[in-house]
């Protein structure tokens, strides 16, 4: 059986970028393979966080993971921060790593772009990122296009490990979801709709209320046309709804361009906050549930658990085999 690793940051609310582009492909995943999903408390205060809010975020990231299908039976569901093995091959990790191999890395310079201080955290990161895959000896990561380059180094480093120490790390995959599976931002375009957003309006969280949601999408950005069409290239505004509409109602575009025809965008924007509502209603009763229970606490120390078991027996071969 093939061994899956994924996991998301707990900087923020979960979107509806996350859902389409990562979580959704987590639940068919615990079905075909070994799978180990991860809030990565550790990789979000590469940028600072307020504790309170860190607390509540991953909390609520993992109860979503549950809320949305992972079954703690079928899949290993854990925090980072939970399992210290992380750190430990992080740091290992790190002393492995060429600051050139970072510098490189177009995700650091990006967010690193226009600050006066930055974390040397964010700038190591992608060296922690490593180990998270590493410890699981996983094979298949789905990431999006944005970790492609942090998943490359993975793959460098456990190269350069297995040269110098002798053959031990599995070489990790990246598994891409499908195209188009790239949501991007309600109030512009040409960014990825991100939870790290500033403006809540770009964005639609996987717990925004039904009425946010179709306010959200009233307003966002579309051009002074008014016809239903994808066009990429001069109609990214409409087709990147349309590809989200897409996603929500399991409609082609064809179709969806065929539905349209001749209304104009306003039916466009309400059908679509109705197809967002009619697939996160359940899932955000489901959450309630969830947190009203408690049971997440049960099932992130099982997931822990679990984790570390195979975790601590990489890091203890791969202390063993540098010499300590
Ligand atoms: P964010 O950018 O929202 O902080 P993360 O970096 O934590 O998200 O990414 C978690 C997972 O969600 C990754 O697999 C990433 O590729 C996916 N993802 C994030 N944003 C989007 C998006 N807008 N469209 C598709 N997938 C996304
Ligand atoms: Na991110």
């Amino acid at each position: 059986m093939k061994r899956v690793l994924s996991g998301m940051q707990s900087s923020g609310q979960l979107t509806i970028g996350n859902y389409i582009g990562a979580l959704r492909n987590y639940v068919k995943l615990q079905h075909l393979h070994q799978c180990f999903f991860m809030v990565v408390d550790m990789h979000a205060i590469t940028v600072p966080q307020e504790p309170a809010a860190l607390r509540e975020q991953t909390e609520m990231a993992a109860a979503l993971y549950v809320a949305a299908g992972l079954d703690p039976n079928k899949a290993t569901i854990f925090l980072q921060s939970h399992v210290s093995a992380h750190a430990e091959l992080g740091w290992i990790m790190t002393t492995l790593t060429n600051m050139g191999e970072l510098e490189r890395m177009t995700q650091f310079k990006d967010k690193a772009e226009g600050k006066d201080s930055v974390g040397a955290g964010l700038f190591t990161y992608p060296s922690l990122m490593a180990a998270d895959i590493l410890l699981y000896n996983a094979d298949i990561i789905p990431v999006g296009d944005d970790q492609k380059q942090h998943l490359e180094l993975t793959r460098d480093l456990a190269n350069r490990f297995n040269n110098r120490f002798g053959e031990y790390f599995t070489m990790p995959e990246a598994y891409m979801p499908e195209v188009g599976a790239r949501i991007m931002s309600l109030d512009d375009a040409s960014k990825k709709m991100s939870k790290s957003s500033p403006n809540p309006g770009s964005f639609i969280g996987m717990l925004d209320e039904p009425d946010v949601i179709r306010k959200k999408l009233s307003r966002a950005v579309t051009d002074s046309g008014r016809e239903v069409k994808f066009d990429p290239q001069n109609k990214r505004e409409v087709s990147n709804l349309m590809s989200i509409y897409s996603h929500f109602a399991e409609m082609s575009l064809v179709e969806i361009e065929a539905k349209y025809e001749g209304q104009g965008y306003g039916p466009f924007k309400k059908d679509l906050a109705e197809q967002i509502v009619a697939v996160l209603e359940p899932i955000q009763q489901r959450y309630k549930e969830i947190r009203r229970s408690g049971e997440i606490h049960d099932v992130l120390k099982k997931g822990a658990q679990e984790a570390a078991e195979v975790a601590n027996q990489t890091l203890l071969e791969v202390k063993k085999r540098m010499g300590f």
